[in-house]
């Protein structure tokens, strides 16, 4: 795992957008794995003002890493809606070229099938984006989640209920309790890795998944097991490291 530092979040995105620019810009239809939530804000920020100065991100597809499950998609905290207001729109995206899981399928199970098709058909995923949760969860994939899983249907841990309340009014109860996430196995096939993590409460979450032995306890630590990792960390997510 590279593991890359600077003092604040907005610093963290800037080096995580060059990471990207660098690694994906030059090809002409780069396919990105893409995370919602407040960790990729200042990388998708700092994107911005790149494709703002040119780099053209148009001809990219790229797929979200999660959807709560039972949630419209025209909520305002809905991931497809999250996804348009802040990347497709800011990106220069093209939205037929982004893809969200169905989490308001009927049937949500046969969604999750067709969206490991979906990126199947587009020969993988060049670069994932990636936040971690405060319990070490990648995408939906709570701690027990196996290394192999692939896109599922799976129940929200409390802890994700009540961090993620604040998107909700600050109200957990109106949080969906289950989602559809992309799998450990889906997020681990991704040909590049970029995790982005700043703020205090990461901190441990990060230290265990660069330091500690890789277990279903600890999702992200399973990113050890990839060879083209990078974490990019502000001082506060990375104070626990030794
Ligand atoms: C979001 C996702 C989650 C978040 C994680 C951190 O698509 O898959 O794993 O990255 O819950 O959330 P924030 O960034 O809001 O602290």
């Amino acid at each position: 795992m590279r593991i890359l530092l600077s003092p604040d979040a907005a610093g963290a995105g800037e080096i995580a957008a060059a990471i990207i620019a660098s690694s994906v810009g030059d090809r002409p239809a780069p396919v990105l794995g893409v995370a919602t939530g407040s960790s990729p804000q200042p990388l998708y920020r700092a994107l911005a003002d790149r494709v703002q100065a040119g780099l053209d991100l148009s001809r990219a597809a790229a797929f979200a890493l999660d959807e709560y499950v039972g949630l419209p998609v025209d909520h305002p905290e809905s991931y497809h809606a999250v996804i348009a207001r802040e990347v497709t729109g800011p990106l220069g995206l093209d939205p037929a070229r982004v893809h969200v899981p169905e989490g308001a399928a009927a049937d949500p199970a046969a969604a999750a099938a067709r969206y490991e098709a979906a990126i199947a058909a587009a020969a993988g995923v060049d670069l994932q984006i990636l936040g971690i949760g405060a319990n070490g969860h990648i995408g939906f994939n709570e701690p027990g989640s196996a290394v192999d899983s692939r896109t599922r249907v799976v129940d929200l841990a409390p802890r994700t209920v009540a961090d993620n309340s604040r998107f909700f009014d600050g109200d957990a109860g109106l949080v969906p309790t289950r989602a559809l996430t992309q799998g450990i196995g889906t997020i681990l096939d991704a040909r590049e890795i970029v995790l982005i993590a700043w703020g205090e409460s990461k901190a441990d979450a990060v230290a265990r998944a660069v330091e500690g032995p890789q277990t279903a306890e600890l999702p992200a630590s399973f990113l050890q097991r990839h060879d083209r990792v990078t974490l990019v960390l502000d001082a506060a997510a990375a104070s626990r490291l030794s």
